[in-house]
């Protein structure tokens, strides 16, 4: 029997202003998007006017179609301007060594990565079994990609202290069926910027595409160098680098949906295209994934960048960073913690020193102060660490941080690690992914808080103490069965 109150297709038409007022309060249980208190997920400059803005020009541009360019020249003009501001900040354009940049606007950074790889594979028809070479704190789109694409990913170790892949174990990496080396500027988890001088001239030397991803951080670096910060070389200025990836819908402050992909030139983009006559309907010719695909996120990141504009970034980064060295300060003088890297973007990634507290129990703490920041495994030799997206809404909060992170660390001195029955402890460390049954499954989730239906436990220590043990082809299959427990229709 459909709950009639909540169902997506009540048998009557609700009217409009109820309907919003239902997504307000479903919304209400979702984490602060607003307000500078949540590190991950949402990028927020706080400039008043500006979400209305954007929604205005989604809705001005929702129904246009972006399959068919020469049917709706609103969205190929606005596109074109997209790309050509990504391309300008950079390194591309007239007057620079990659006159000839071109670009895609993408629906996000797993986009823009996947078709990098495709891009890159489909250069090479020759090549039965392609594979790319990738630092291994590259983000996980590009797994993804490798997956979906059926390419062989390799990964290059990342030194436990510098987090930076060096460029003499990515050359040995790269073999004659290697077709893109890859490289992040900067990664997500630590927001450090790699060595992409040194990567894209061992990629180059041996034939090869270099992507750089500079998804989370491309529109940020820029500014941080024009404030003073040393951002080593990143972008197409950097001979060797083929194409780079920028995410609007992070630090370009864009509603969701809208990222850049360029490449140095028409030629090295060529293959991104898909094109299909061998049917009776129309001709498809798609620059990306997506065939039908909506004009709102393309005239919103409009509006967003016209209405910013270069001194609005510029400003906007000058806030960002301010509130990065208050909270990396903060950090530095709260006894039990330190920085896993010194802060070079925007990130601030910390992590515990030998006797401090445990880091998920200090994510808990720090969320019952109202502070949402995201708590990263141990991976390959690195211990868990605690992720901080900052954004210049975040500055002026930034200042209360300091004693919220010190009382937090004091409760979870007090509470202590979480205490995982043994026998548990023990099955998460060896238990093979393939020996996971549905059973087992909803026996750890129901024992863990989680429950069918949708239900999360307020404390999310005992998960994240669970999975840290678990090997990652083991996380990956729980984490898969607990969301697909959440995802079920709601009758
Ligand atoms: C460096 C980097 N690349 C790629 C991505 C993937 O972007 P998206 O979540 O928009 O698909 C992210 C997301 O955080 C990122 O930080």
């Amino acid at each position: 029997m459909i709950d009639e109150s909540r169902a997506a297709l009540p048998n009557e038409g609700v009217p409009a202003e109820q309907v919003l007022a239902e997504i307000r309060e479903l919304r209400a249980t979702d984490r602060p998007t607003h307000g500078g208190r949540l590190f991950a997920y949402v990028y927020d400059p706080a400039v008043p006017g500006l979400d209305a803005l954007a929604a205005a020009a989604y809705a001005e541009s929702a129904h246009v179609n972006g399959l068919d360019p020469t049917a709706f020249p609103s969205l190929l003009a606005m596109e074109n301007m997209l790309v050509a501001a990504a391309a300008r900040l950079l390194g591309g354009g007239p007057d620079t060594s990659a006159p000839d940049v071109v670009g895609s606007v993408t629906s996000g950074g797993t986009e823009s990565l996947i078709l990098a790889v495709k891009t890159a594979r489909d250069a090479r028809p020759d090549i039965a079994a392609p594979r790319i070479v990738v630092p291994a704190s590259a983000h996980a789109a590009f797994a993804k990609a490798a997956h979906y694409l059926r390419v062989a990913l390799d990964t290059v170790p990342v030194d436990p202290t510098t987090l930076r892949p060096a460029a003499a174990d990515v050359a040995a990496a790269i073999r004659p069926e290697t077709v893109l080396v890859a490289c992040s500027a900067p990664s997500y988890a630590h927001g450090v910027v790699d060595p992409v001088e040194q990567i894209a001239e061992v990629a180059a030397a041996a034939g090869v595409r270099c992507h750089v991803d500079a998804c989370f951080g491309g529109w940020t670096l820029p500014y941080l160098r024009r404030l003073g910060v040393p951002v080593p070389p990143f972008d197409l200025a950097v001979p060797g680098v083929t194409s780079i990836s920028v995410d609007l819908h992070k630090y370009a402050y864009a509603p969701k949906g809208v990222s850049v992909l360029l490449h140095r030139d028409p030629q090295l983009r060529a293959p991104q295209y898909f094109a299909y006559a061998d049917w009776p309907g129309y001709t498809m010719i798609n620059p990306v994934i997506s065939s039908t695909r909506s004009g709102g996120p393309i005239a919103a990141a409009y509006a967003t960048l016209r209405h910013l504009g270069d001194d609005g970034y510029l400003e906007l980064t000058r806030q960002t960073w301010a509130a990065v060295r208050t909270l990396a300060d903060a950090v530095r003088g709260t006894d039990g913690l330190r920085l896993a890297a010194e802060p070079e973007s925007t990130v601030v990634c910390l992590t515990a020193t030998e006797d401090g507290p445990d880091l998920f129990v200090l994510v808990d703490e720090l969320a019952v102060r109202g502070w949402h920041t995201q708590p990263q495994l141990s991976y390959a030799g690195l211990p868990p660490s605690v992720h901080l997206t900052v954004t210049a809404a975040v500055a002026p909060r930034a200042a209360e941080f300091g004693d919220d992170l010190a009382d937090a660390v004091t409760a979870a001195r007090a509470a202590g690690p979480v205490g995982l029955p043994p026998e548990l402890r023990a099955l998460a460390g060896t238990l093979a992914p393939e020996a996971l049954t549905g059973d087992l499954v909803a026996g750890l989730a129901a024992g863990l808080g989680l429950g069918p239906g949708g239900g999360l436990p307020d404390r999310m220590a005992p998960v994240n103490t669970l999975l840290d043990v678990a090997p990652p082809a083991l996380r990956e299959r729980l984490l898969v069965e607990f969301v697909s427990l959440l995802q079920r229709p709601a009758w």
